[in-house]
């Protein structure tokens, strides 16, 4: 049950950054592109919804940090069994977690304050303030707060990517709102344009900031080439890259139409590149916030996978085409705290099967749908329908545990994060597959339908982006866990290609939906050779063994001896360690050193170092 909840926890990390995002880059939008204050008529219009957005963001962050706060302390109390409090309440993490919450209560409060008198200067400076409140007190729930060197300037640097991350996404929730809102309300209509001239230079500038900081922070948290290519916590600076590459592609074709001033161009194609780059925003600040509860490849190149090792994992092989039985895979499941061997279990082997099948399924599927878009047909639009087929696959072999072959029943098996994880792969490969395959049929033009389609194949990239990066990642999990980040950033390619298909028309969209579905090709392809053990990944050396048993232990083993009081003064200063290391390697006390070392401490009724 705490696995599931520290995921759901992760998950409204992601939501923060979103609702972040909305409420001060909300702030940002009023004081730089509409400055009601200077009585433009243009501008007063987007004063309702500028603010709406603010009001909706800042209620969303204070929700979704009380409830975070709420369901850490529970997994708290779980492992302790009993209160964490009051003890918890005097953690500089819970702290800045209580205080984010009030500050995003009073920044709502603000909004409204605004809404009544939106040309006062003074009620947004007053905005402008609380809202760089909020954001600084960003700084205190990440990595920097826990760092030994460098502390003050890595927090610095941490808000100044969160303000340059902060304005573009929410400048960009602002243009799609004022998109859609024009419809309704005319008198939006003169704002688009002087919107989008207004906002240009305002995003450049904040791309800039973003790199800068970025590339910094990536700097101090990486340090080596290795680490970047070798660990979780590179990979998702990668995936970030890339993906921040992607929406700068868009946002560049939009940039050249507001330099030409193209009034055709503002209206038909730069909405829709808008949208798309909205997405790939959404997508990237989730990626954001997976990055920061990973510990940072820098404290962990001991167990960094190289070069050669991660080009292995994408190697074409054949595909394991034979499965063990089900009966024997689970009478020989290992113990999942033993060290990873290099010999591929049963378990390992029907696990391959299962990612080789559905590859090939896949492969078949993106074939047959390439035929489609060269040459539309009664038979193959039907295409998606094999989504559905490979869900119900999924639902069957993925846990073979749980329901419906294992002895654990279905919502037992639930509680478990990563089964519950997989059920909602299956299941939105089931949903996406219907709804695609209803969406293609004739009779459905001019209906919604088919957009639902790239949302939740947007939503499964989103899944796979953050879908169990643990603390403490071995590199054999790394090595796993790699192709699923690379699935999750082409799901995301194959959800925005699918949406530019949809809005744009030929012949732009027609090259967008090529795209999609050679997204879809090189998810079977990675698929298909995926291996559960890589033949060249090495045992631990005798350096790493004393560590990844020390990271193992630290997971399991104090929390049993704080509860039964063994605790001594020694093994206080440990937890204490442990707590200060845990800030750094996950500053959400998400990783289970930090509930371990808590429970030591608290079993000592001393959570913290003695007072002065
Ligand atoms: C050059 C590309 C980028 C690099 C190298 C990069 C790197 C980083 C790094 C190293 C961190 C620190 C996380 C930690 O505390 O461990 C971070 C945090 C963050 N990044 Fe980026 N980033 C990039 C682009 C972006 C973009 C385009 C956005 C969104 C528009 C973004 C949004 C954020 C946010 C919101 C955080 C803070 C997450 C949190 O507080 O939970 N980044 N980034």
């Amino acid at each position: 049950m705490t696995e599931l909840v520290d995921f759901i926890a992760d998950l409204l990390t992601g939501a923060q950054v979103i609702a972040l995002s909305l409420a001060v880059g909300g702030i940002v939008w009023g004081l730089l592109v509409l400055q009601p204050w200077r009585c433009r008529s243009d501008a007063s219009a987007g004063v309702p919804p500028c603010l709406g957005l603010v009001l909706a963001g800042a209620f969303a962050l204070g929700l979704a940090q009380t409830v975070e706060l709420a369901l850490r302390a529970w997994i708290l109390a779980e492992t302790l069994g009993r209160s964490p409090f009051p003890s918890l309440l005097h953690t500089p993490l819970f702290q800045a977690g209580l205080a984010r919450a009030f500050g995003a209560g009073a920044l709502g409060a603000a909004a409204v304050w605004l809404r009544r008198r939106p040309v006062s200067r003074r009620r947004w400076a007053t905005g402008a303030c609380l809202a760089s409140v909020v954001l600084a007190n960003g700084a205190w729930l990440v990595h920097a707060v826990g760092r030994l060197d460098g502390r003050g300037r890595l927090m610095a640097m941490t808000a100044l990517h969160e303000l340059g991350a902060v304005t573009w996404a929410g400048g960009i929730a602002q243009l799609v709102a004022l998109w859609r809102f024009k419809r309704r309300r005319p008198e939006l209509e003169a704002l688009w344009s002087v919107a989008l001239r207004r906002f240009s230079p305002v995003a450049v500038a904040a791309v800039a900031l973003i790199i800068a900081s970025g590339g910094g922070l990536a700097w101090s948290y990486v340090g080596t080439w290795r680490a970047l290519v070798g660990t979780g916590y590179g990979a998702l600076v990668v995936t970030k890259v890339v993906l921040l590459a992607a929406a700068l592609g868009m946002a560049a074709t939009n940039f050249r139409a507001v330099r030409r001033e193209a009034r055709a161009e503002l209206q038909a194609r730069v909405p829709q590149l808008v949208e798309a780059e909205a997405a790939l925003l959404l997508v990237l600040l989730f990626a954001a916030a997976a990055l920061s509860s990973q510990p940072p490849a820098i404290d962990t190149v001991t167990e960094a996978a190289t070069w050669s090792e991660v080009v292995e994992v994408f190697t074409p092989r054949p595909p394991r085409m034979t499965s063990p039985t089900h009966d024997a895979v689970v009478a020989t499941r290992r113990d999942p705290l033993a060290p990873p061997g290099q010999e591929p279990t049963l378990a390992d082997a029907w696990s391959e099967f299962n990612h080789n099948v559905a590859g090939l399924f896949l492969i078949g599927m993106a074939v047959i749908a390439l035929a489609d878009w060269a040459h539309p047909n009664r038979r193959t639009r039907h295409w998606p329908l094999g989504l559905v087929v490979l869900a119900a696959f999924l639902l069957f072999r993925n846990d073979p545990e749980s329901w419906p072959l294992g002895p654990v029943p279905l919502r037992e098996s639930l509680v478990d994060a990563d089964v519950l994880q997989h059920r909602l792969g299956a299941l939105l490969a089931g949903t996406i597959g219907l709804v695609e395959w209803r969406a293609r049929a004739p009779r459905s033009e001019g209906s919604r339908l088919p957009y639902l389609f790239p949302i939740l194949a947007l939503g499964g990239g989103i899944l796979l982006l953050t879908h169990s990066h643990a603390a403490f990642q071995v590199k054999s999990e790394f090595l796993i866990q790699i192709s699923h980040t690379a699935m999750g950033v082409l799901a995301v390619f194959v959800g925005c290609a699918r949406w530019l298909e949809l809005r744009l028309g030929t012949p732009a969209g027609r090259f967008a939906g090529l795209g999609g579905v050679t997204a879809m090709l090189l998810i079977g392809a990675i698929l298909t050779f995926y291996r559960e053990t890589q033949p060249s990944t090495a045992p631990p050396s005798v350096h790493q063994r004393p560590a990844r048993a020390h990271a193992r232990s630290e997971r399991y083993s104090p929390v049993e001896s704080g509860q039964h009081g063994l605790a001594t003064y020694p093994d206080v200063r440990d937890a204490e360690r442990g707590l200060a290391s845990a800030q750094t390697l996950d500053v959400d006390a998400r990783s289970q050193v930090f509930t371990s070392a808590a429970a030591l401490a608290l079993s000592t009724g001393d959570l913290a170092r003695p007072s002065p």
